[in-house]
């Protein structure tokens, strides 16, 4: 038998007990005659205890040769130790050793395995089943397992049937690059890997399957970012015979329970906002509503009175930040600069600081008097003590500019608290957007989004008008999900691919197949996808998806423990049609 127990269990209740553990050398100490080797499995660690005259001369010799990560198996009895470690589940107690094996030895690791590792990135990646071994991660892998358990049970309550879709496809649209597959028995045609299983889930509704869902593996392949990877998984859902509202009412209990049972925080309530105030109110589509400091419009109140770059800009918006006046020339200096980086593009920033003796200093007294600045502060909805900073041009530009000033001002004071849960629905989306380099309409969600009913006349006459039942799920400034009720019409759809610029034959050849199941009793249906690894790394309290997967790929799309994507044989390419043309 290898153990009787694991390496996280004994108490001081299993004292006077023999036992054996299994498990791997965390680090040993060697004190002359007494010898502690600290033994650590998935469960925990459980001290071992060796000492000269009481211990066998051959185990204590084979006790000082283990070396860090070795393999062992230690039988021996649980006594109460002398000096207990209360930071230790199993602190109380530790394990005095009569028989010792080793059941394999181990290298010594690239970087030590402790919570604090001083491993780099890449040196982790590499070495991932090191890293894995480590709690921080095992932490991770355990809170995704659990949030996938209380999804199922969740979802199984509600009559949610789980069905899994193919993964060699053809392409569905979702905005990014495919990954795709070469076919080596239709010479020259690829599979395309699922960016979702979006028409599958809306042929499942077509078939009666009413409640559909599956935690199922995507792909994407678009630039990677901490919260992208081009492989992740999504908690994708599909209802038919339903209304905007009862999915949003059935996923807010989801996230409900997900946050319950697994964070023990009880959420009263998901608020909704329309995608024109968080625009207007935070200038981004998934705003952080963890804190204040919305945008105030200060076009009307700041134009005209001689200051040319304001005067000539579509918008000037502000937002004031609480307290900071009293901020030196040098701290908003290095505000001015973050903004003009180029990841910003901002060509400026306006200050003004509302002293707490009722003057203002700003960086264009010039054209603004104490009694201009009064009013402004008024309308800005600023106090004595704040900070007000302006920007302006474009007004996307504008808005997208001051969102990261407006989060980056949040962050410095504190008030993004990892552990602080706002979430959010963003409704009403817009159905599609202009895109210029393209000169053509694209779809703000996907083509299969629903247009409001009272908006259908605008499809052809103003579709930038015209409004979806399309709405995100937003979590602390970060979009968790997204969906939408869906087009089941087979005119509709066809009029939305007409928008969208395919050609009626176009259409037919890459979405026949989900046009001609519309016309054999499509119901009324919707859904939404959540970004599981997403979920998981806000549960686990950063925004960094990478360490809640468990084998990730790098920013360069590498997995560097395996070494993929790598070149494959000639023979291989053969087969499968292939010839290839790098350019260097
Ligand atoms: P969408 O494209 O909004 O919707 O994706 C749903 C959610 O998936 C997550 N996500 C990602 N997570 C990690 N890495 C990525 N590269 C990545 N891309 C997306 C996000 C996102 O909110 N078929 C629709 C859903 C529907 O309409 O039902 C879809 O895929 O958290």
């Amino acid at each position: 038998m290898h153990r009787t127990h694991t390496c996280g269990e004994l108490r001081i209740e299993h004292n006077g007990q023999e036992v054996t553990l299994s498990g791997w050398v965390q680090r040993s100490r060697d004190k002359g005659g007494m010898l502690w080797v600290d033994l650590r499995d998935r469960y925990g660690i459980t001290q071992l205890y060796f000492e000269e005259g009481k211990t066998d001369a051959a185990i204590m010799a084979a006790a000082r040769s283990l070396g860090r990560e070795f393999v062992v198996k230690a039988t021996g009895t649980v006594i109460e130790r002398f000096a207990k470690n209360p930071n230790m589940p199993t602190g109380d107690i530790e394990l005095q050793v009569s028989k010792l094996e080793i059941l394999n030895g181990s290298k010594t690791p690239p970087f030590t395995i402790e919570d604090v590792s001083d491993g780099g990135d890449d040196l982790r990646m590499q070495w991932r089943y090191l890293d894995l071994r480590r709690n921080p991660l095992k932490n991770n892998l355990m809170l995704r397992h659990r949030i996938g358990i209380e999804t199922r049970k969740y979802l199984d309550s509600l009559a949610f049937m789980e069905v899994e879709t193919p993964y060699l496809i053809k392409s569905t649209p979702e905005g990014a690059r495919d990954f795709v597959v070469p076919s080596r028995m239709n010479g020259g045609q690829f599979y395309a890997l699922p960016q979702s299983p979006q028409t599958f889930k809306q042929i499942l509704m077509v078939a009666g399957y009413d409640r559909y869902y599956q935690i199922v593996r995507c792909f994407r392949d678009e630039d990677l970012r901490a919260d992208r990877q081009p492989e992740f998984t999504q908690i994708d859902c599909e209802m038919a015979f339903v209304e905007q509202e009862d999915i949003l009412n059935t996923f807010e209990g989801l996230v409900r329970h997900l946050f319950k049972t697994v964070k023990g925080i009880d959420i009263a309530g998901v608020p909704r906002m329309t995608y024109d105030d968080a625009m207007r109110r935070f200038g981004n589509d998934k705003p952080d509503v963890r804190f204040g400091m919305e945008f105030q419009d200060l076009t009307p109140s700041m134009q005209g009175k001689g200051f040319a770059i304001f005067d000539s800009a579509e918008a000037v918006l502000g937002i004031v930040v609480p307290g900071c006046a009293n901020y030196t020339r040098k701290q908003v200096d290095e505000l001015t600069e973050w903004v003009k980086r180029p990841q910003i593009g901002a060509k400026g920033l306006v200050y003004c600081m509302y002293n707490e003796d009722g003057s203002f200093k700003s960086s264009v007294d010039k054209f603004y008097s104490a009694e201009d600045w009064k009013s402004i502060a008024q309308t800005a909805g600023a106090n004595a003590g704040d900070l007000m900073l302006i920007l302006s041009g474009d007004l996307n530009s504008t808005r997208k500019q001051l969102s990261e000033l407006r989060l980056l001002m949040g962050s410095k004071l504190n008030l993004r608290n990892p552990e602080d849960f706002k979430p959010l629905w963003v409704v009403d989306f817009p159905l599609v957007e202009w895109i210029e380099e393209e000169g053509r309409w694209f779809a703000m969600h996907h083509p299969f989004t629903a247009p409001k009913p009272e908006h259908f006349h605008l499809l052809e006459t103003s579709p930038g008008d015209a409004r979806a039942n399309a709405y995100d799920f937003v979590l602390n400034g970060v979009e968790i999900g997204g969906g939408s009720i869906r087009i089941h019409d087979r005119d509709i759809q066809a009029r939305m691919f007409n928008l969208l610029g395919f050609t009626p034959e176009e259409a037919q050849k890459q979405f026949g197949f989900l046009l001609n199941a519309f016309e054999y009793g499509a119901p009324p249906h919707g859904g939404i996808a959540f970004g599981f690894d997403r979920l998981c790394a806000l549960f686990g309290g950063v925004e960094s998806i990478r360490d809640f997967i468990a084998f990730p790929k790098n920013n360069s799309g590498r997995d560097v423990m395996i070494d993929a994507p790598s070149t494959i044989d000639q023979k291989q390419l053969d087969e499968l049609s292939i010839a290839l043309n790098i350019k260097s």
